[in-house]
């Protein structure tokens, strides 16, 4: 935080955000628990995050399983490619991740992409040690270790399945469905919201690196060769820092503070979808507390991008002096389609029609069967259907041999181990025009992933503020009204006097209206505002003898009123109780 020091992990746990999971147990690296006030955060980063880039943008929203079975990933290419650089320990036995360890001991920032050969060298140079016991690495092997966790399917080992390592194969291998629901129009958007899971080798950073996570996805599905594109007018003007591979590789390059319709037109973000989607991330990012001094978009360098990635760029946030990766922005070209394509027996592609209806020229082979007949005996079927083939493999070479009468004038027709001379006027070849109203192609793919936890962390890490009121120092979280786990407290001045029924009244109706309320009668009404300021609840209603008609003096307010005070200023103000929900409301709407 920019704040004092503190410690997130260990605040997120006193408050309710998250907790390390089954720690009765000892616990286990890498798995939280979200507590009452992380829950209702994360839900509700999970519906803005719907509300803008599945409702507002008018994609379609699925929801898969979390274990899928292995020829999915043997395509998707996870089963083979999706794996980190693990190193052990010669003398301890721990295993951490060699990048890692080159990434935090020299001036190599991204070691992933230099590749396992690169990163053993590089240890045994700088002579780097094991982080838990000290013991030299140089020289220890770089193993490639995969991330899916593997399971079975039914009982026996005969069908093996893996926990997803992203929620985006749910979406594609379910592609030739889709694109019906979507009436095979381009570009369409599939959006998910789930849990992934990736062993991570050593989970770390508290929720930023963890086992188990939720992403939201959205794959868009558009026709490469389609000028229109976005409407990136819409988020022209929105300014994001950019820090290119040609910033990166400058030395001291900073990102470039530009509006992102810019960033497109100089050629920095290419592909206008992507520009698009960074400059709808970018706002979105604010309006869920994202310091945006603090964040900015990096794309990758060539050989930090995925298997599957022709063009990827990341939001990134700085938490704790590091920036981490919020969110991807990859170009997938037609890896994933053309993958499932070619495994399943399934379709892929979608039909692209013409403007206009195109003549094209068609070779045909219309074999004299009856010539064929007498002399190929039975054969005589499977010599026309390889003539067929031949036709269509090399029309041009069928075509120059019924040109040529000076050739020999055959066609060479292999069936089951015979060669067949087939004269060329004997086959019937012809070359005819067809009028074709479209094509066959497969759609491209762009995709922001966005991690929820790490999100989730950084809109704490970023809201995180100290002040003093009246010479006490206060802590409190400056989580937008849209997100913040609780929209407002409701306390009676005291529980007496018919103030707390008449508070749990107020409260009740608050629910009924939607808000997301909190009832709290004990202590000092000071302490019971410091409570709500501490896991960010932006406005607390006070019932107090005003309210009820039993002032002492007309100082106390009005009859039928009650106080509103407000987080981050502490301001307070006295509101007729009839204008509470509206005024309420529209506060938190913004
Ligand atoms: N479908 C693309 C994809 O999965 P990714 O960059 O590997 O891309 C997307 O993951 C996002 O998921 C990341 O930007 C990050 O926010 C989140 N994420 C990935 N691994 C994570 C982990 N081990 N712990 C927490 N979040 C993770």
């Amino acid at each position: 935080s920019e704040e004092g020091d503190y410690d997130l992990a260990e605040l997120a746990k006193r408050r309710g955000f998250f907790l390390q999971s089954a720690g009765a147990y000892g616990g286990v690296s890498g798995f939280y628990t979200f507590g009452p006030q992380g829950a209702s955060l994360k839900d509700n980063i999970e519906n803005v995050w719907r509300e803008r880039f599945t409702v507002r943008e008018g994609n379609m929203e699925i929801d898969a399983p979390t274990v899928m079975p292995e020829p999915v990933f043997e395509a998707s290419g996870h089963l083979d490619g999706f794996d980190d650089m693990l190193v052990e320990c010669p003398e301890c036995g721990e295993s951490h991740r060699a990048d890692h360890i080159v990434e935090d001991n020299t001036d190599y920032e991204e070691a992933e992409g230099l590749g396992p050969e690169r990163v053993g060298e590089i240890i045994a140079e700088y002579e780097l040690v094991c982080p838990n016991c000290g013991t030299g690495l140089a020289g220890q092997a770089i193993e490639d270790f995969n991330l899916m966790f593997e399971t079975n399917i039914g009982p026996g080992s005969s069908s093996p399945g893996y926990l997803r390592p992203e929620t985006a194969q749910g979406i594609f291998v379910e592609f030739p469905q889709l694109k019906e629901y979507a009436r095979n129009q381009l570009p369409f958007g599939v959006t998910q919201i789930g849990r992934a899971y990736r062993n991570e080798i050593s989970p770390r950073k508290s929720l930023l690196r963890v086992r188990e996570f939720t992403q939201a996805e959205l794959e868009l599905f558009v026709d490469p060769e389609d000028g229109e594109g976005p409407d990136l007018a819409s988020v022209a003007d929105v300014v994001a820092p950019f820090y290119g591979v040609d910033q990166q590789e400058q030395d001291g390059g900073e990102p470039l503070e530009l509006p992102v319709g810019e960033a497109h037109e100089r050629g920095l973000v290419a592909d206008p979808w992507i520009a698009y989607y960074l400059g709808v991330a970018a706002e979105w990012y604010e309006s869920i507390g994202v310091d945006m001094d603090r964040f900015r978009f990096r794309q990758h360098l060539s050989g930090e991008r995925a298997h599957y990635a022709a063009d990827c760029w990341d939001a990134e946030a700085e938490v704790d002096g590091d920036w981490i990766e919020l969110a991807g922005f990859a170009y997938r070209s037609d890896y994933d389609l053309s993958k499932h394509d070619e495994y399943s027996d399934e379709d892929y592609t979608v039909f692209r029609q013409y403007d206009e209806p195109v003549t094209v020229e068609q070779p045909t082979v219309d074999p004299d069967m009856s010539y064929l007949g007498p002399e190929f005996g039975g054969a005589a079927g499977d010599v026309a259907d390889a003539l067929e083939d031949l036709a269509a493999e090399d029309p041009d070479a069928f075509r120059d041999a019924a040109e040529d009468p000076e050739g020999d004038g055959t066609v060479t027709v292999e069936v089951g181990g015979d060669s067949h001379e087939v004269p060329v006027e004997q086959t019937g070849f012809a070359v005819e025009e067809v009028t074709e109203s479209g094509e066959h192609i497969l759609p491209h793919v762009v995709e922001p992933s966005l991690g929820i936890d790490r999100a989730l962390y950084t809109v704490l890490d970023h809201c995180y503020r100290e002040d003093e009121i009246d010479g006490e120092e206060r802590t409190f979280l400056e989580l937008p009204a849209a997100v913040a786990p609780t929209t407002v407290g409701v306390f009676p001045l005291m529980d007496r006097d018919g103030l707390g029924e008449r508070a749990r009244e107020v409260a009740a109706d608050l629910r009924e209206r939607g808000l997301s309320v909190a009832y709290d009668d004990s202590g000092a009404i000071g302490r019971r505002y410091r409570r709500q300021d501490e896991v960010g609840t932006p406005f607390c209603v006070t019932v107090d003898y005003a309210t009820i008609g039993e002032a002492r003096d007309e100082d106390e307010g009005e009859p039928g009123t009650v106080t509103v005070r407000e987080r981050d200023t502490t301001a307070q103000r006295r509101l007729p109780i009839d204008e509470l929900p509206e005024t309420l409301e529209a506060l938190r709407d913004g």
